[in-house]
């Protein structure tokens, strides 16, 4: 058994949303509000765009603050959304101030340390978190591929993963979301589309470039993928990615090609995964049910189909893994890590 993070409070806990206005911090507060939480106050926290605004927590209007002016005196527990160069500039000084900051930036994910967390998959790195009190959360495409390899890499070692990813626009805040709307719609009604956040056209098309590209070819996205599932894992298992944007609102999907060293099969993974904590098995070809965003999004597991030996190599298979990134992929994902600091 864990020692407690925080001490038990009856009248619940003061929690902080930094970026609370925007497409994973409104997640973020309702997800506290359905998962009950226990909250004595919670804290609306933005930018000075919309300090002063306000946003709905358990059926109340509560006032959003500024990040620049908030002291987090008194804060037990911050869950930050708000990019990492925000993250960088503010989570230090809620840390200083005794609160435990859950980041779901890049900012600190590789930071040796600091604890990068998927609670299904290493809650015990949690320890690392008592003295610096900074969590990372994982990229979103990380989080729903480790929920669906590590129960399979506990039974026989994963050697090798190759991932393709199907990403949804949300990953890219709420600005992304309404231009692939906006563009939709202007296209639809024979208008051209501006681009304005991706780095090409997204409705009816498919962009083969999440964040910048890096000096090997490989992009940003890709090298936290490979990086995180490392880290996360705690193995020296080599991963490769190609992470692919597409015209879909919600909910990421990822064909996961894994190598494992020893024998693995299609059937006993199917098992596996059937009884593996946050993970629901749609694989039924004959009644052609699989896992689809469509269905996924606004739901809380990762979802696998598709499991299938890979014939072209040996113990090699195939799955098909969907998650609502915006809730397990990030704000589900930090909420169960604040779960576990009032456990
Ligand atoms: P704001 O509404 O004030 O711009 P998204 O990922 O959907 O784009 O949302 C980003 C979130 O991060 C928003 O809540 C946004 O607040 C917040 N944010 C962005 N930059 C800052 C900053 N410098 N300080 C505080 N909050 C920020």
């Amino acid at each position: 058994m864990m020692e407690r993070f925080l001490p038990e409070k009856e009248e619940g806990y003061v929690v902080a949303v930094v970026g609370a206005t925007g497409a994973v911090g409104k997640t973020m507060l309702e997800i506290l509000e359905e998962r009950k939480f226990p909250i004595s106050k919670v804290i609306p926290i933005a930018s000075s765009r919309s300090a002063g605004s306000t946003v709905s927590f358990n059926g109340k209007d509560v006032v959003v603050q500024d990040l620049a002016t908030f002291e987090p005196e008194g804060v037990d527990i911050a869950l930050f959304s708000a990019g990492g160069g925000t993250s960088k500039e503010h989570a230090p000084r809620f840390a200083e101030a005794g609160c435990y900051v859950v980041d779901n930036s890049s900012a600190w994910r590789m930071d040796e340390d600091i604890a990068l967390v998927v609670p299904e998959v290493n809650p015990e790195t949690l320890e690392m978190a008592r003295y610096n009190r900074i969590i990372a959360n994982p990229n979103c495409s990380t989080i729903q591929m480790v929920v669906a390899l590590k129960p399979l890499h506990d039974v026989v070692p994963i050697e090798r993963v190759n991932v393709s990813t199907y990403q949804a626009v949300s990953g890219a805040g709420g600005m992304a979301i309404e231009e692939l709307a906006k563009q939709t719609g202007a296209l639809l009604n024979g208008r051209s589309a501006e681009v304005e956040v991706f780095p090409a056209r997204i409705a009816f098309n498919v962009i083969p470039q999440i964040d910048v590209f890096m000096d090997d070819g490989y992009t940003k996205e890709e090298r936290k993928m490979m990086d995180e599932t490392v880290k996360i894992m705690g193995a020296d298992i080599a991963v490769t990615a190609t992470t692919v944007r597409v015209p879909v609102f919600y909910g990421h999907s990822e064909a996961v090609n894994i190598t494992f060293a020893g024998d693995m099969d299609a059937d006993r993974a199917r098992d596996l995964l059937a009884d593996a904590e946050g993970v629901c098995v749609v694989d039924d070809p004959a009644t052609e049910d699989y896992a689809m965003p469509s269905e996924a999004a606004g739901s809380d597991p990762v979802w696998v189909s598709r499991i299938r030996n890979d014939n072209s190599f040996r113990n090699s298979l195939h799955l098909w893994v969907v998650a609502d990134n915006v809730r397990k992929g990030a704000a589900l994902n930090a909420v169960q890590i604040a779960e576990i600091l009032i456990r």
